[in-house]
């Protein structure tokens, strides 16, 4: 090998080094959760910094995706992050109110604003819902957006 073909080589090695971190820490997967009780639901993207989360850091996450059957509406819609323990007593609540319109079929990315966590417990549950209320609420049709996930079973 000449010297340039030397260099070449332990680039390739280092890339493939630097591609192969993080598949040793995974990020959270979520799955689906339309159906059931929310039937208008659809699923969405979701990832958090940090990831994995962690007892009194704060947290952002960041809701993606499009919805193809449902407007989210920038005057009432909201995401919603809940945060439940495993028997599903609630830990944490996070809400943030959807500021620009988004029309089905259009890419949305929505970030939540930092928020800090309180004490987690080592199993969790962790579900994001868009929520387009109505008037009066109706929570099996008003969730437009779920993914969820659960931590440490
Ligand atoms: C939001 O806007 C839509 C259409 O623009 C309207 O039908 C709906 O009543 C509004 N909701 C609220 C809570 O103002
Ligand atoms: C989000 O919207 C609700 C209902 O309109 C309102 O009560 C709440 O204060 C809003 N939150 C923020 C952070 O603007």
């Amino acid at each position: 090998m000449n010297q340039k073909s030397i260099f070449l080589f332990i680039l390739l090695i280092s890339l493939s080094a630097t591609n192969a971190i993080p598949l040793e820490k995974r990020a959270t997967q979520f799955q689906d959760c339309r159906g059931g009780n929310f039937r208008n639901a659809e699923f969405i993207d979701v990832s958090m910094s940090p990831d994995p989360l962690v007892s009194n850091q704060n947290v952002i996450f960041d809701v993606s995706g499009t919805l193809k059957n449902n407007d989210i509406k920038d005057n009432n819609s909201f995401v919603r992050v809940q945060l439940d323990d495993a028997d599903g007593t609630p830990i944490d609540r996070i809400r943030t109110n959807v500021t620009t319109a988004i029309k089905a079929g259009q890419k949305f990315d929505i970030k939540t604003q930092q928020h800090t966590l309180p004490d987690i417990p080592d199993k969790y549950q962790l579900t994001v819902i868009i929520v387009n209320p109505s008037d009066p609420p109706n929570p099996a049709t008003d969730v437009i957006g779920c993914a969820t996930t659960r931590v440490g079973f």
